[in-house]
């Protein structure tokens, strides 16, 4: 049995074979509406979410299967003073797969220790967002073409933003990835990040407080919100929370195929006005983000289709 905790769980070769079965399903969906027939998926978020839960369990539906599970902690016996160990040992009874969304960095992988039904780390406090990092992969390599070789701009939150974690780690396995980090001082990615992982294998990247002067540079321009969420002091949120807004006249700066990713939600950083560019990708990466998710509620639970 396999769990999905971090990006790195999955090889470059399965990682290659599991965005193969996305663009199938993406492009044949009918010939999976049945393979999970007989199969429940167990979403358990203890932390809010619309567009990972949802499209967790719209994935699991399209599949044939079922879907349990609850949307707070509050709403589960987690508010009762329950450990995950526990909580994952009886929803193994329950269901065959689940998704666990956390606002504790570890949590997944604590349940995944004490599960008996394969564990997807639907995110995990500041730390990572494994289906998030495919779903990117995926709208990459689609609307692209190619995961190497690409110019990458991170911008906003670089600190507690773990869906920019999760790429990074996932990037730099592509030859030829650069990385430029755009972020106000105070939210500069971690530095175990640059020391274990960008500084470890050479990979380049400048960090700089200056979108406009990235924008020409990239290929992939990847939005983040601030994560209102993680600050210990709501003063320093108002002040850092602005710092970039991505606008249409920011954009006239960008290459004309470059690609403005970000997880969503969105809340001030891309103004409304960006939306119909055709280099504006967010909801398109919202739509991939299903397609991915059945793809690998297919691969951890074993289930073969033919191509
Ligand atoms: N991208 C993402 O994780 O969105 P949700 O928080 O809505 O799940």
């Amino acid at each position: 049995m396999k769990h999905l905790i971090s990006p790195l769980d999955l090889s470059p070769d399965e990682l290659s074979d599991l965005l193969a079965l996305a663009e199938d399903i993406y492009s044949s969906p009918e010939k999976y509406s049945h393979c999970c027939q007989g199969k429940k998926l167990a979403t358990l978020f203890y932390e809010p979410s619309t567009r990972t839960r949802l499209s967790f369990e719209a994935a699991m539906l399209n599949l044939g299967g079922s879907v349990l599970g609850f949307s707070s902690a509050d709403s589960s016996s987690a508010a009762k003073g329950e450990s995950v160990a526990d909580t994952i040992r009886v929803i193994s009874f329950y269901a065959d797969i689940c998704a666990m969304r956390h606002p504790k960095e570890g949590a997944p992988l604590v349940a995944s220790m004490h599960s008996s039904i394969p564990v997807i780390n639907a995110g995990d406090g500041g730390h990572n967002h494994p289906t998030q990092t495919l779903t990117d992969l995926l709208t990459i390599k689609n609307l692209k073409g190619h995961l190497d070789g690409l110019t990458i701009g991170f911008c906003g939150d670089l600190k507690f933003g773990r869906t920019v974690h999760s790429l990074i780690n996932a990037m730099v396995r592509y030859p030829n990835t650069r990385f430029i980090l755009i972020s106000p001082k105070e939210l500069q990615i971690p530095a175990y990040l640059k020391e274990e992982t960008l500084d470890a294998l050479h990979i380049p990247y400048e960090e700089t407080t200056n979108l406009e002067a990235a924008l020409p540079k990239l290929d992939i321009l990847y939005m983040t919100r601030v994560q209102k969420e993680r600050f210990f002091n709501e003063e320093d949120y108002i002040r850092l929370k602005d710092t970039f807004i991505l606008d249409k006249q920011k954009m006239q700066l960008a290459k004309d195929d470059m690609l403005v990713l970000h997880p969503l939600p969105r809340v001030n950083e891309i103004s409304t006005d960006v939306d119909d560019d055709p280099r504006a990708v967010y909801f398109k990466q919202a739509n991939f983000g299903v397609y991915v998710r059945m793809a690998l509620i297919l691969t951890l639970l074993g289930i073969k289709v033919e191509k």
